[in-house]
C-alpha cells in the first residue's frame, strides 16, 4: 500500500510502501482510508524535532485525523459493519497496570507517558490505503456528516477542553441554575486565542453553548478568517491593531480564554487580562523557542485575587469524540457554508511534499486518499 512517512534516520519525508494491515483480533476492524487532515503537528514532525517510529521501523506513517469506511470487522465487534463511516481516536494506553488513566480507557491522562499516539508517537497513522484498529477506538459517523467529518478530531480538542472547563468551573456558581444545559454559557465572555481550524472550530462550539465569543487573532480585518468567523456571530479582533489591554476594554471581563494558537507570547499577553473567576484553557504545543518576557507578577497576583485557573489539555477521550459528532450535526444545520469553507482543500496524496514542507495556507487541508 501507498503510505506518506518520514523517516527520522534520513531526514526524509516520502511516500513509503506499507504493508497492508490484517485483522488479527476478534475486536479489530479494518478501515479504508477516505480523508486525512493535515496540522501543525505534521508539519513539525516533518522538521523531525517530534514524533517517533515504531519499534522495529525506521519510518513512520503520518497521519492522526482521519475519516473512514469500515471494510471488515472482526467476529468480535459488535458496533460497526461493513460501509460504516468511522473516525479514529488517537492516543492508544500504556501497558502499565499502575497507570489508572490507562487501565480506565482514559489515555489522554496517561500517567506513565509510556502511551503511543497514532501516526505521531510511535504507532503508525493513517494517511495510508486501509488501518486496522480496535472497535473500541473508533467512533460512528453518520453518513450525513461525510463531506466535513475530517473535522471530527480537531473539534475533539475543544470538546474536551470544555469538558474540562466546566468541570474546574464548579469550583464556583459559575452557571445560572436557570439556563439550560444546551445554554450554560449564556451571559458569559469567551476569547478565543488563533483563528485556525482549533479556533474556529471551538469558537462554534462556544457560540452554540451562549457564550458571547470573539476570536483574537493576528491578521488585521477583513481577511477571509475574520469573515468566516463573522459569519456565525463572532467578533473578530485583530492582536496587531487592538492591544490585550484594548481588547479588555472592548470585551468587558473575559469569562473564558480558548487558547488555539500555539503561540507562548501572546498566550500570556492574554492571560494577564483574564477576568474575575476567569478559566484559561491551553491547547497550543508550541515548538521551543528562546525565553520571552511576561507579566509574571500581574499574572500571579491576578490568579490568586481574581480566582483564576489556567488547565492545559491534551487529546480526547471517547466522550469528547461522540460531543464533536453531535456539535459537528448541529454547525452544518446551523452554519453549513462557515462549516464547509474550514476545508480549505482536498488533495490528491502526490501533493503531500507541499502540503506538509511547503507554506502553510488556508485553515485545513485535507488528502482524499479514495
Ligand atoms: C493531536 C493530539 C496529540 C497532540 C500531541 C495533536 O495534533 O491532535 O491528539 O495528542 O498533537 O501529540
Ligand atoms: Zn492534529
Amino acid at each position: 500500500m501507498r503510505a506518506v512517512g518520514v523517516v527520522p534516520g534520513e531526514r526524509e519525508v516520502r511516500i513509503i510502501e506499507h504493508a497492508a494491515p490484517r485483522i488479527a483480533a476478534s475486536n479489530e476492524i479494518k478501515v479504508r482510508s477516505l480523508e486525512v487532515g493535515i496540522c501543525g503537528t505534521d508539519r513539525e514532525i516533518c522538521t523531525f524535532v517530534y514524533g517517533s517510529p515504531p519499534d522495529g521501523f525506521n519510518y513512520l506513517v503520518l497521519g492522526h485525523e482521519s475519516l473512514g469506511q469500515v471494510v471488515e470487522v472482526g467476529s468480535g465487534v459488535s458496533q460497526f459493519k461493513p460501509g460504516d463511516l468511522v473516525v479514529p481516536s488517537v492516543r492508544r494506553p500504556c501497558p502499565h497496570d499502575h497507570c489508572l488513566s490507562c487501565r480506565d480507557d482514559k489515555q489522554d491522562f496517561c500517567f506513565t507517558g509510556d502511551f503511543t499516539e497514532r501516526g505521531i508517537k510511535m504507532t503508525h497513522g493513517f494517511m495510508t490505503e486501509y488501518y486496522v484498529d480496535e472497535e473500541k477506538y473508533l467512533t460512528y459517523v453518520p453518513p450525513e456528516l461525510r463531506e466535513v467529518a475530517v473535522l471530527v478530531e480537531p473539534l475533539t480538542v475543544a470538546e474536551k477542553g470544555l469538558a474540562q472547563m466546566w468541570q474546574v468551573q464548579q469550583r464556583l456558581p459559575w452557571i445560572d441554575p436557570k439556563l439550560s444545559a444546551e445554554h450554560r454559557g449564556r451571559g458569559k465572555t469567551a476569547v478565543v486565542l488563533g483563528a485556525g481550524p482549533i479556533g474556529i472550530l471551538g469558537a462554534m462550539a462556544l457560540v452554540v453553548r451562549g457564550f458571547k465569543t470573539y476570536v483574537y487573532s493576528r491578521s488585521p480585518r477583513p481577511n477571509a478568517k475574520s469573515e468566516l468567523v463573522e459569519s456565525f456571530g463572532v467578533k473578530y479582533i485583530s492582536s496587531e491593531t487592538v492591544a490585550p489591554d484594548q481588547l479588555l476594554e472592548q470585551v468587558g471581563n473575559i469569562d473564558l480564554v480558548y487558547e488555539a494558537v500555539g503561540k507562548a507570547k501572546i498566550s500570556y499577553d492574554v492571560l494577564r487580562v483574564l477576568g474575575l473567576n476567569g478559566v484559561f484553557i491551553f491547547t497550543g504545543i508550541p515548538a521551543p523557542r528562546p525565553p520571552i518576557g511576561i507579566d509574571a507578577d500581574i499574572i500571579m497576583r491576578n490568579l490568586v485575587l481574581k480566582n483564576q485557573a489556567v488547565v492545559g489539555t491534551v487529546n480526547a477521550d471517547a466522550d469528547a469524540f461522540a460531543g464533536a459528532i453531535r456539535d459537528l450535526g448541529i454547525f452544518l444545520k446551523r452554519w453549513p457554508d462557515a462549516l464547509k469553507s474550514i476545508i480549505t482543500g482536498r488533495h490528491r496524496i502526490d501533493d503531500y511534499r507541499e502540503l506538509l514542507l511547503g507554506k502553510a495556507n488556508g485553515i485545513k487541508n485535507v488528502i482524499a486518499m479514495a
